[in-house]
């Protein structure tokens, strides 16, 4: 129920006007953002890399209602890859990007300006060794951002795709992504789904998740657990070794500000690890949906709205 209210207050614009303008105690954003500036991505990039892990870096903005809006993002994201580059950094980072933040919930011709947009993302990442990953929205959006996957695979097969183990179509769509080179970051979804789309319980989630992985672990591709649920990562390695799979042939991913003891000791015993930074101004929509994840975040949050307002 909490979770519900929380999920439509994200996408409130009169919800989301009150809570960015006010006050909030930095801390709180600060603790799953990396910050606001290229600058601050860079750095936090190269604090991750030091500790042994590699990241995904995530420009924030989402249902961009604006054709120039969804330009400057996709160009925030080339000019944070020559940055990289320039640092050394690139190998170790790849790029996670929401396609309704480079046009795709445009009025019109959105999916092919989103697409025109990740290209040219894809093509950076390309030339600085490294690569690009489509997150995944909303249900409604499952089927373009699929579509433009396929389109982009065609000229860069290394791009990922994510799958969200609570949608009930995603076995399906598990079975059709494992192929050879085929990147799949599984998640358990972070929307407010109906129940004609979507498992209902958090049971028949971690069900779910768990014939996905078998599917993905089984097969040729390069399997990404993104969780941060002690069971299913213990799940993930041990399917991992049951199916004979060398480290370094699937990875674990976590959030930026989520379980950073975990992350390093994933790393420590040899996982690839990759952290999921976002970074830039556009916070609110992301930060409501880890609230949503986790209540007690919820009472932190409102105390530190009431004490600086
Ligand atoms: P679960 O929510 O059950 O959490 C397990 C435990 O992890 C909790 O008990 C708590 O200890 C800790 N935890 C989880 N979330 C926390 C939080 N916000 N704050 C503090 N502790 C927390 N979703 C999506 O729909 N599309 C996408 O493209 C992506 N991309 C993505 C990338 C990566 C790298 C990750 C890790 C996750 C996503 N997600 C996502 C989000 C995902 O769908 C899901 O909402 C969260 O990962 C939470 O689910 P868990 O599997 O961690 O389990």
């Amino acid at each position: 129920m909490l979770r519900s209210v929380i999920l439509a207050a994200a996408r409130n614009q009169q919800v989301k006007r009150v809570v960015a303008g006010a006050p909030v105690s930095r801390s709180v954003v600060r603790r799953y953002v990396a910050g606001e500036s290229t600058d601050d991505a860079v750095r936090v990039t190269g604090e991750l890399v030091g500790q042994g892990l590699t990241v995904s870096l995530d420009h924030l903005g989402e249902d961009t209602a604006d054709a120039a809006q969804a330009a400057a993002i996709a160009k925030a994201y080339c000019t944070l890859l020559d940055r990289l580059s320039g640092e050394g950094l690139a190998a170790k980072a790849e790029f996670s990007v929401k396609l309704s933040a480079v046009g795709q919930a445009l009025p019109g011709d959105g999916e092919r300006i989103a697409l025109e947009h990740a290209r040219e993302i894809a093509e950076a990442a390309q030339r600085a060794g490294t690569t690009v990953t489509l997150d995944m929205e909303d249900h409604t959006t499952t089927d373009s951002t699929l579509s433009i996957l396929g389109d982009l695979r065609a000229d860069y097969p290394a791009t990922g795709a994510v799958l969200q183990a609570y949608l009930r179509r995603t076995e399906g769509d598990c079975r059709a992504l494992a192929y050879p080179g085929s990147r799949v970051r599984l998640c358990k979804g972070a929307y407010d789904e109906p129940d004609t789309v979507a498992f209902g319980s958090m049971h028949e989630v971690d069900l779910s998740y768990v014939r996905c992985l078998n599917v993905l672990m089984a097969g040729p591709g390069y399997p990404m657990v993104a969780s941060h649920d002690p069971r299913l990562i213990a799940i993930a390695d041990e399917r991992a070794r049951w199916y004979g799979r060398a480290r370094g042939s699937y990875e674990f991913q976590l959030l930026y500000g989520v379980r950073p003891d975990e992350q390093l000791r994933l790393a420590a015993a040899g996982e690839t690890v990759r952290v999921y930074v976002p970074y830039g101004a556009e916070w609110y929509g992301y930060l409501m949906r880890r609230l949503a994840e986790r209540p007690a975040n919820v009472s932190f949050f409102l105390r530190s709205l009431v004490s600086r307002g």
